[in-house]
């Protein structure tokens, strides 16, 4: 009778184990028919009541039957195994001629783009590059440019203040008084190209934060013809070889005279359109012979020794030669603009 039973037991898990398909079914399976706590375990207990030999022989059939199912439920696992890595692989299979998702390299935000470019012309014309200090003294902003306390200039340029005597650079010219320093009376010839602050409006034409790229030279019997020159092949350079210039007096404390620099309209050739105001010019730099005063104050003898210095707006060229038409999209980030001047590699 017991005999049947186990026979029973292990037909229905064999049939059981055949129907099953899939590993988690199979697993439970396992426990029903081979745990400590399964029906044919239990007929373990009946051991007790059987005579010794019986006990032997209906020990030795329970073995059997336990080794058959499990037997039959590891060969089971095995082929469910297989099955479902083989349709796992058929879902994630990989359509390797899809096209991949695009990812855009970084790139030069166009303010660099155009300081580059502006380099390169100077570099050229024998310029080397200097840098200057962002957070700067008022001695190098102000005062060693001729820009003395009390100067009303001073109000033009409101900027953001650190301490009394430390604050947010104006301008790139407090460079010029660094490289005459550095330069200890010898001749200079330097470019500086960086970032400026003034407390301003923020809107398409004013920023808190700008770019120039200051110039001086300084040697001996330098005038105003060249300043002219310099900044003539600098606008055909960048501008095209149609673009002229045009000197207007102007005032600066550190120059004199001063002049403010126009440059034909590239997009009129100076007949006049909406861009330039009908004027034909757009003004791009400031400029002007390097101050007396500013060269006594920085080691040089203005009878020996004479200069030019220029500031050029450095939003303003790029304004002009890309035509964008609001000086903030250079520091929003917005990469649908960014990615139009993006160097092909
Ligand atoms: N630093 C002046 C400005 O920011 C420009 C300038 C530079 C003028 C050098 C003369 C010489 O307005």
């Amino acid at each position: 009778m017991e005999d049947n039973k186990i026979e029973e037991i292990v037909a229905i898990a064999l049939s059981e184990t055949e129907s099953s398909d899939n590993s988690d079914q199979l697993q439970e399976i396992r426990n029903r028919y081979l745990s400590k706590k399964s029906e044919l375990m239990s007929l373990m207990s009946n051991l007790g009541e059987l005579s010794i030999e019986k006990r032997k022989e209906f020990g030795q059939k329970l073995n059997a039957a336990k080794a058959k199912i499990s037997e039959v439920i590891n060969a089971k696992q095995e082929e469910l195994k297989k099955r479902e890595l083989a349709a796992r692989l058929a879902k994630e299979e990989i359509d390797i001629s899809l096209p991949s998702y695009q990812t855009l390299p970084g790139g030069k935000n166009p303010f660099h783009v155009i300081i580059d470019e502006m380099t390169d012309i100077f570099l050229g014309m024998g310029f080397e590059v200097e840098d200057g200090p962002e957070v700067e003294q008022d001695l190098y902003n102000f005062e060693l440019l001729n820009i003395p306390h009390d100067h009303p200039a001073r109000d033009m340029q409101d900027t953001f203040y650190i301490s009394d005597s430390l604050l947010l650079r104006t301008h790139t010219s407090p460079v010029q008084a660094h490289a005459m320093e550095k330069a200890q009376g010898k001749p200079v010839r330097i470019i500086c190209p960086g970032k400026t602050y003034r407390r301003d409006d923020d809107d398409a034409t004013h920023s808190h934060q700008f770019g120039q790229i200051e110039g001086l030279v300084i040697d001996k019997n330098i005038n105003i013809g060249h300043l002219k020159a310099t900044l003539e092949l600098f606008a055909k350079k960048m501008f095209g070889e149609k673009r002229e210039i045009r000197l207007r007096p102007s005032y600066f404390p550190f120059t004199e005279p001063s002049v403010e620099v126009d440059i034909t309209c590239a997009n009129c050739d100076g007949k006049g359109c909406s861009m330039c105001k009908g004027t034909g010019y757009i003004e791009v730099l400031g400029g002007g012979m390097v101050h007396p005063n500013v060269l006594k104050m920085n080691g040089y003898d203005p009878e020996e020794y004479s200069g030019f210095a220029f500031g050029i707006g450095i939003e303003r060229v790029a304004i002009l030669r890309y035509g964008i038409d609001d000086i903030r999209k250079f520091y929003q980030n917005d990469v649908r603009f960014l990615h139009q001047y993006r160097k092909k590699a």
